[in-house]
């Protein structure tokens, strides 16, 4: 009675003239030619109001992809209310009905839907090709079919029985809905923490980042597809604020599916602190937040390794990804060929528009991440103390360009070392090779954050000394590999401390967290 483990959706490559290349672009054309109507789901309704809100691509912002629909507090309340309406059956209905519906949409997207998401991603948040593919296909479709196999290795958990009795555990959905807030940087995340819950047997308000709403409203549409009963899943549009003020104060709230900032997350708890007492149960609080995310090199580490995993772990998706590097401990007998390297290797990047798939680089997501990035770099240039290695330049006429940047600097703990930026800008501090262990209690406390963050050595001693001294310094540590990219199956994601509540998405630690175990004891 398991769904057996499934293998990780193939990377297609779009290489010229291959059919899904094709495709794609004939998909990006037609979404780009029309002008789309995005309403939200509320129940059965498709809601819209008179508070048309513009949807442009980052890359292009004076082109208009189309509008969706903002809501209020009322509709906040009436997507609650859907949710609670379908409540019971949905809880009822078999698991095995529910895994088919996950795993129809996996293959939905597998098959019709992957250009249509693809190039919504690509458009909607400047992702390029190869970007797009890996996160809102594949990455997607693995958390579909894999939580579908994790989810029947929870309810197989059962314990023992004796002679005269018979125990048992019963797996439960939460009572209650659960509200799912989701981020602009990964089309997967944003699908899986509605997703997830639901397939648990919880019902859902999904509140997607306003930057996100052209990809979200396809995957809504494909669950609806696969089967997905109206009032499962609720897609709403309000401002954060005034979601969170129906949301937190209801009685039936039951859970919070997070991905986005560590200030808001804290906020959240509070808020949910504030109110415990008006909810029947404690809600589940899980929750990935923010990061900055390192790579600390050993004298001993092969730098062209290093440097690959620099310019594409702090550099793909313009360093937009939670997991992306962000700072560097280089040691002093690497850095000239570092250097060199990364310094090549990025300036042979091309950066425009994510509709030429020759484009590595593309725009950041908005104006306010523009202008934030925009001066962390000013004031990098006017400190005698910080030399810029590479890029330093910006653009937003067009597009909310930011050229690729490394910055090198004297104080390990200069401001770019420590806060999250979230963005191409790359901060790096060389240290004499004596200095190792020094330099790992460094990497240790500098930030509040660990989410993700690799060691590069050859010498075993310096890998273990790494591993044991950055115990708690990021949820998923990479050997000689970049600190992004993890594979649902293989490198279960998440991290702690101010990164987040580590309930590993894409895994069975996630999954629990959206049960609420009954055991019963029959006596013969
Ligand atoms: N899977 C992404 C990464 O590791 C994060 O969700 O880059």
């Amino acid at each position: 009675f398991k769904v057996p483990t499934p293998v990780n959706e193939p990377v297609k490559t779009y290489i010229p003239g291959s059919p899904e290349r094709i495709e794609l672009q004939n998909t990006l054309r037609t979404l780009k030619s029309q002008q789309v109507d995005i309403p939200m789901y509320i129940g059965s309704e498709e809601v819209r109001t008179n508070n048309k809100k513009q949807l442009s691509p980052p890359h292009e912002h004076q082109h208009i992809l189309g509008h969706f629909h903002e809501g209020d507090a009322s509709h906040v309340q009436q997507a609650i209310e859907a949710a609670l309406a379908a409540r019971q059956r949905w809880a009822n209905m078999p698991w095995q009905s529910r895994a088919a519906i996950f795993l129809k949409a996996a293959d939905l997207l597998a098959g019709p839907y992957r250009a249509r998401l693809n190039a919504a991603t690509m458009l909607g948040q400047s992702k390029n090709v190869y970007q797009a593919e890996i996160d809102s296909a594949c990455e997607l479709i693995d958390f579909l079919r894999f939580n579908a196999a994790f989810m029947t290795e929870i309810y197989a958990q059962q314990p023992e029985s004796s002679p005269g009795v018979w125990n048992r555990l019963e797996h439960r959905p939460l009572e209650g809905f659960v509200f799912a807030l989701t981020p602009f940087n990964f089309t997967a995340i944003a699908g899986n923490l509605p997703a997830a819950p639901a397939l648990m047997g919880n019902v859902v308000v999904w509140k997607p980042a306003y930057t996100q709403i052209y990809s979200a409203q396809l995957i809504m549409q494909l669950f609806k597809e696969a089967g997905l009963p109206d009032g499962v899943i609720n897609l709403i549009y309000v401002d954060g604020p005034v979601a969170g003020d129906v949301i937190f104060k209801h009685p039936d709230f039951a859970g919070i599916h997070f991905t986005g900032s560590t200030a808001v997350f804290q906020h959240i708890w509070k808020s949910i602190g504030e109110n415990i007492q008006t909810y029947k149960g404690y809600p589940r609080i899980v929750g990935e937040t923010g990061g900055k995310d390192f790579i600390v090199a050993h004298p001993s580490a092969n730098a062209k390794a290093l440097a690959v995993a620099i310019s594409r772990g702090a550099f793909e998706y313009q360093g937009q990804k939670c997991s992306a590097a962000s700072r560097a401990y280089i040691p002093a007998n690497l850095w000239d060929e570092v250097k060199q390297f990364v310094t090549e290797d990025l300036q042979s990047f091309k950066m425009g528009s994510t509709e030429d798939f020759g484009n590595f680089i593309n725009a950041v997501i908005d104006e306010k991440s523009f202008d934030k990035l925009a001066k962390y770099i000013d004031a990098a240039k006017n400190d005698p103390d910080v030399e810029i290695i590479t890029g330093g330049t910006y653009d937003k006429s067009e597009g909310y360009f930011i050229q690729p940047t490394v910055l090198k600097v004297k104080d390990p703990r200069y401001v770019t070392m420590c806060e999250e930026l979230f963005g191409p800008l790359f901060t790096v501090y060389v240290y004499e090779p004596d200095q190792f262990e020094e330099i790992l209690e460094i990497v240790d406390t500098t930030s509040p954050y660990a989410l993700t963050g690799s060691i590069f050595s050859q010498d075993r001693y310096a890998i273990d000394l790494a591993t044991q001294k950055l115990l708690h310094a990021a949820g998923n540590f990479y050997i000689n590999d970049k600190p992004t990219g993890a594979v649902v199956g293989q490198q279960p994601f998440g991290g702690s401390r101010a990164s987040g509540t580590n309930d590993k998405a894409g895994s069975v630690f996630n999954l629990i967290r959206w049960t609420s175990t009954r055991t019963i004891k029959e006596t013969f």
